[in-house]
């Protein structure tokens, strides 16, 4: 069996949910989301949860007080998600095949987590995705608008998942704006990237009226 580790992103700030704590430790259903996205991770061995130093203190007061005990190795995060991926993969062996996941994504369901891995491991790369229902258009540099065939188009989600070797050398470069993600960093380096199916539930809680906090 390959060796799997997933490294959950938790250190962002969380300024576009505009609340004083940061999004991952708001409650959904009486629980943390950090930890139920964790707790979503429950079939791969070694967890690497990147934080914010200024919030680990919080964490492990969490921990205790909803008793949470799932095994994590807790890195410092950086700057941008960049930089907090970057620190956390010093902890990853080269032969391993490491997810990456945001740690505000707890509704990724057990069959796309499986299935990256499996894809991973035989193609080195995979990215889930889903398709995107609504129409699209895309605005021009003069402001004009036009539509674009929305078949054409796929949305990302995490976990992202690649062979150790491939992403830690797609991360041996300088922070540069147009890594959206770990796809986009492992893409510069000259690798293909194989998609997969994501989960519609899989959403990435960005703002209150995700957690219908308004
Ligand atoms: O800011 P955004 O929503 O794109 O962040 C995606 C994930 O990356 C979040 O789970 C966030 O906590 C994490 N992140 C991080 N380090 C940063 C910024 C964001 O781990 N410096």
């Amino acid at each position: 069996m390959v060796n799997r580790y997933v490294i959950i992103t938790a250190a962002g700030s969380g300024k576009r949910m505009g609340t004083d704590i940061p999004k991952q430790f708001l409650p959904i259903d009486g629980k943390p989301i950090l930890m139920r996205t964790i707790e979503a991770f429950h079939s791969v061995p070694n967890k690497i949860l990147v934080l914010s130093g200024r919030d680990i203190e919080y964490w492990n007061q969490l921990c205790e007080r909803y008793d949470f005990k799932v095994p994590c190795k807790v890195v410092e995060g950086g700057e941008e998600r960049f930089h907090s991926v970057k620190n956390a993969l010093e902890f990853v062996p080269d032969d391993a095949i490491v997810a990456i996941h945001d740690g505000v994504r707890p509704f990724v369901s057990d069959v796309v987590i499986e299935e990256a891995f499996k894809v991973a491991e035989e193609k080195g790369s995979a990215v889930p995705v889903i398709d995107c229902v609504d129409s699209v258009r895309i605005i021009a540099e003069d402001g004009s608008n036009a539509p674009i065939n929305r078949n054409l188009v796929k949305l990302v989600q995490t976990p992202q998942v690649f062979r150790a070797s491939i992403l830690k050398k797609a991360y041996n470069v300088d922070y540069s704006p147009a890594f959206t993600d770990d796809a986009s960093v492992v893409e510069c380096a000259g690798y293909s990237i194989t998609l997969t199916k994501g989960n519609v539930e899989n959403k990435k809680i960005t703002v209150k009226n995700d957690l219908n906090l308004n």
